[in-house]
């Protein structure tokens, strides 16, 4: 059982910056679904997967720091079912957070034109079909979505303790500058 009460600075300005990163590189995405011209696809391609390599090392110092610092215990008024559905809830976005991010290095990586990630490295293989391209790219987007639904899960748990409960566990990330 954990000693800990809180997350540290670390962790928390982490997993805020990540929240924002991710909601950006959501937006850069969404229009990649649609129908683009040539050079927008390309540099938005670049764009986007740039911002999420960003996401990438972050999550990496994130399970770091989690591993390194642990994790304060749930609200001790948390019912046994509430417990292991966080549990499981925080499982699986670190999971999908870690999938979508390999998907998506894959289905770059696959890419059969150059797609420089912050103007400089080109990810691609030099794949010459787009064979793999156009079967990584749905793995890619089914982890988005899944990714979505865990984050709108996850918010609604993070208002029903803050607002419902009134337990502190939101609270304490969203005090970000210190830790109890
Ligand atoms: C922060 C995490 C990420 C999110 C939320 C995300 C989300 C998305 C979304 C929504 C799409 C469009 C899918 C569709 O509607 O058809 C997409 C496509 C794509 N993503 Fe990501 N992605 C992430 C990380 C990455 C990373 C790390 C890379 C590579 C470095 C990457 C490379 C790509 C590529 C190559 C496409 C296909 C672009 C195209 O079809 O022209 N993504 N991503």
């Amino acid at each position: 059982m954990s000693t800990r009460t809180d997350y540290t600075v670390g962790q928390k300005v982490v997993h805020w910056l990540m929240a924002i990163l991710i909601t950006l590189d959501l937006f850069v995405a969404q229009k990649l679904g649609g129908v683009m011209e040539d050079w927008d696809r390309l540099e938005s391609r670049a764009d986007h997967g740039s911002l999420g390599t960003i996401v990438a090392v972050l999550f990496v110092i994130r399970l770091v720091l989690r591993w390194r610092h642990g994790a304060p215990p749930l609200p001790a008024s948390m019912p046994d079912w509430q417990r292991s559905l966080a549990r499981w809830g925080h499982t699986l976005l670190y999971f999908f957070i870690g999938f979508l991010i390999v998907s998506g290095l894959a289905t770059a990586m696959n890419a059969t034109a150059p797609i420089a990630l912050f103007g400089a490295f080109d990810i691609t293989l030099g794949q010459t079909a787009t064979d793999t391209f156009d079967m990584l790219r749905p793995v890619h987007e089914f982890a988005t979505n899944a990714v979505i639904a865990l984050i709108v899960i996850h918010l609604a748990a993070a208002l029903y303790h803050h607002f419902v409960a009134r337990d502190d566990s939101t609270r304490r990330m969203l005090q970000t500058w210190k830790s109890t």
